[in-house]
């Protein structure tokens, strides 16, 4: 099925708005700046995890093998030919949404949730599970620390990012990175602290998998374990509130230097909200440019991508899945939640028996 654009939008130029997440644990970096964006044929793409010819998408190894190179990959396995692909498989981050996480979100080390879950995991003693732990911006370090951390995720690319980190840094993984499903979680450990960073729990948009990902938590947690999750309470942030269903304009989010001399890598976005549903649609394009030119690009559609709540929903909802003492904290605080908060976190516990 073609990518809907409106005619014209890939000729105009864009005001880009900054994006505030730049400091408050939101995983998605900001710019502010114009840009035209790209010719708008690359915008139309069809297939299913495959490029206009029916090829498939090559996978990380074997686009990038060594990651050094990836861009050059890219160049020798299309010619002069820039297609795009729309990239529509069943977990979200695959493609450059995964190879370029942590280069498009630029440095994180001040972002102030890592001390937060840090603390928890120190007070409540024992092991730790992330889940939705990705490249392992949060894991890597704490193993890093000396906690005993383990991490999940469904992405089998973000994990072999996560693994590459770790052995660059010398940190054993061995037996503590697992690839499943938050809603189907079936580990062999249970946590003193289970903690869903970055609003990941969001992602699961269908409410029974969402239901299905707070029991399998409570599963996972020693009696006396806690779960702590963070939500991002507005999706579109300060803005007015979007009209039902209507496509935002494409904005870059961010653009940063890539792999090789002389290349970057670009990321635009568009959404729309299903307010009946309290359901975000998102779509995705990835660029890498050479020269100022792009020679490779990646649509990445997921609608919906992200569920949001009232605190009395995510409360009733943890309620349900059988957890005791919810607490819902300002931001990355111990403080209670404000309703002006863009970010809160959910605190509950399982009763000890
Ligand atoms: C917003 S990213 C956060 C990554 C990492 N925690 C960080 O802060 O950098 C969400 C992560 O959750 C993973 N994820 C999304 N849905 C998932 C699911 N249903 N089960 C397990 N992992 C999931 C993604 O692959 C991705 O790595």
């Amino acid at each position: 099925m073609a990518t809907q654009v409106p005619t014209g939008v890939a000729r105009r130029h864009e005001l880009i708005r900054k994006r505030d997440g730049s400091d408050n644990g939101d995983d998605r970096p900001s710019c502010d700046r114009t840009v035209a964006l790209p010719d708008e044929s690359l915008l139309h793409c069809t297939g299913r995890t495959g490029s206009r010819d029916g090829q498939q998408s090559p996978t990380l190894r074997e686009r990038a093998g060594d990651r050094r190179h990836a861009l050059g990959g890219y160049r020798r396995r299309r010619g002069d030919h820039v297609g795009c692909l729309e990239i529509t498989a069943d977990y979200e981050y695959r493609g450059l949404v995964a190879e370029a996480w942590d280069r498009l979100r630029g440095d994180t080390s001040a972002w102030p949730d890592r001390p937060f879950y840090r603390s928890i995991i120190e007070e409540q003693g024992g092991a730790a599970l992330d889940v939705g732990c990705g490249t392992g911006r949060l894991t890597l370090d704490y193993l890093a620390a000396g906690l005993d951390v383990d991490g999940v995720d469904n992405s089998p690319e973000m994990l072999e990012i996560c693994r590459a980190k770790a052995a660059e840094r010398g940190l054993d993984l061995s037996g503590r990175l697992f690839e499943q499903e938050l809603d189907a979680l079936r580990l062999p450990r249970r946590y003193r602290t289970i903690f869903v960073p970055s609003a990941t729990f969001q992602l699961l948009t269908d409410e029974g998998a969402a239901a299905a990902a707070l029991q399998h938590c409570h599963a996972h947690l020693e009696p006396g374990g806690v779960l702590v999750m963070s939500f991002i309470a507005t999706l579109w942030g300060n803005a007015t509130r979007p009209a039902q269903l209507e496509w935002s304009t494409w904005r870059l989010v961010a653009e940063r230097p890539w792999l090789e001399q002389d290349s970057q890598i670009r990321r635009f976005m568009r959404t729309r909200y299903d307010h009946a549903q309290q359901l975000q649609h998102e779509e995705n394009r990835y660029e890498l440019l050479v020269g100022g030119q792009v020679t490779h690009s990646e649509l990445h559609r997921r609608e919906p991508n992200v569920r949001w709540y009232t605190r009395a929903q995510i409360r009733h909802a943890v309620h349900s899945a059988g957890f005791a003492d919810v607490r819902l904290t300002s931001e990355f605080t111990n403080q209670p939640a404000l309703e002006s908060d863009a970010i809160f976190c959910v605190l509950a516990r399982r009763e000890a028996s």
